[in-house]
């Protein structure tokens, strides 16, 4: 059996009970795939700075760099909202993904037919949905100098090196290439130069990917293509504060952002992550939706390991527990089951058992 070094941080608020359902499931199918997991767990955010005066200690970031993935809880809380710029769970955040050189931020946008009723948009607007926001993620005006305040004025500044755009940019093909071959770039180019740079960094790229169409929209009218058609994406590529931003709106349209995993990845590391937040309102009452952690599982096995089918093993369990009617509250309506998050967890389990036996382990005897 290979092993592979897991880090994880659990984080804060509900950080660390979506964290213990991801695991139980990596561990459960890693099993089947021959991957054991070895895991160090470490504070960050929140619970690190009480801890030890500081949201990211150079014991968590070392930790990261010896790890073959990492794997991130959520970060934050009003606890800590008005602690010093630098003092900020997000400040940690920011720093890790920098640290590790993270620098393209994968997140999916998958409608699953069960939960079509739990979006704000009509379901034949929403239907038929599957589109990833690749969002670059560090550089742009998140990291860009000079940045400031005093009394009078503030500013931040949006860059970006042609070297940032084109690795991005490399990225945003090869994935388009194992998905509908369509890349629509994002930026505001009729306002700012810096994207109009990009625009033409893209397009100097895309010389080489003559196989993929590319398009180019502005961020406003993508913010409304999204909720007007969002069957028209394939992969929207764009910068870091514009891929905040719509993958937000990604994910709201998809029913819920409890579901939503996310990788994001470097040359050299990578860290999976839900993409909701920390829910402090909800901690530690067994209640949060798992199945954003558990996916970011899934992401982890085929993007670090190379492992497509536990990637593919894990999604159809989960589609299978939503078919079931099986639902957190975040996701629950009339007429369904009530689940709490360790019971969503167990589900997903015994989904797991009964297709793996029935689709997976004939074949891989074979
Ligand atoms: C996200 C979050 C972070 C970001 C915050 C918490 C720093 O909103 O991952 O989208 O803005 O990148
Ligand atoms: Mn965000």
């Amino acid at each position: 059996m290979m092993k592979a070094n897991i880090t994880v941080l659990p984080g804060d608020g509900i950080g660390p009970e979506i964290m213990s359902a991801a695991l139980q499931v990596m561990r459960q199918v890693g099993e089947k795939f021959g991957l054991s997991f070895d895991v160090n767990e470490q504070l960050m955010g929140g619970c690190s700075y009480d801890a030890y005066g500081t949201p990211l200690t150079d014991e968590t970031l070392q930790a990261c760099y010896e790890a073959d993935a990492v794997l991130l809880g959520a970060v934050g809380g009003y606890k800590w909202e008005k602690l010093e710029h630098h003092l900020k769970p997000e400040a940690a955040l920011l720093k890790l993904r920098k640290s590790l050189g993270l620098y393209a931020n994968i997140r999916p946008a998958k409608v699953y037919n069960s939960v079509l009723d739990d979006s704000s948009l009509k379901k034949e607007v929403l239907s038929g949905t599957d589109f990833v926001v690749l969002r670059e993620l560090t550089g742009g005006i998140y990291f860009g100098q000079p940045r400031g305040h005093d009394r009078e004025k503030g500013w931040n500044t949006m860059v970006y090196a042609r070297s940032e755009i084109e690795r991005i940019a490399r990225k945003a093909f090869e994935i388009a290439r194992l998905r509908k071959k369509r890349v629509t770039s994002v930026d505001k180019a009729n306002v700012l130069e810096v994207s109009q740079f990009w625009r033409d960094v893209v397009a100097e790229v895309h010389g080489d990917y003559p196989d993929i169409e590319l398009t180019n929209l502005y961020v406003d009218n993508t913010a409304m293509q999204i909720v007007r058609e969002p069957r028209q994406f394939d992969l929207i590529l764009t910068s870091n504060l514009f891929g905040d931003i719509l993958s937000d709106i990604a994910g709201m349209i998809t029913g819920s952002l409890g579901m939503l995993p996310s990788a994001s990845v470097g040359e050299k590391y990578a860290l999976y992550e839900p993409v909701h937040g920390s829910a402090p309102d909800i901690a530690g009452q067994n209640i949060a939706n798992p199945i954003a952690a558990i996916r970011s599982v899934a992401m982890m096995f085929s993007l670090s390991f190379g492992l497509s089918k536990a990637d593919d093993l894990i999604e159809k369990a989960v589609e299978r527990t939503l078919a079931q009617g099986r639902r957190t509250a975040d996701i629950f309506s009339k007429g369904l089951t009530l689940v709490n998050t360790q019971q969503m967890t167990e589900s997903i389990l015994e989904n797991v058992e009964t297709i793996f036996q029935s689709e997976y382990a004939e074949k891989l005897t074979l």
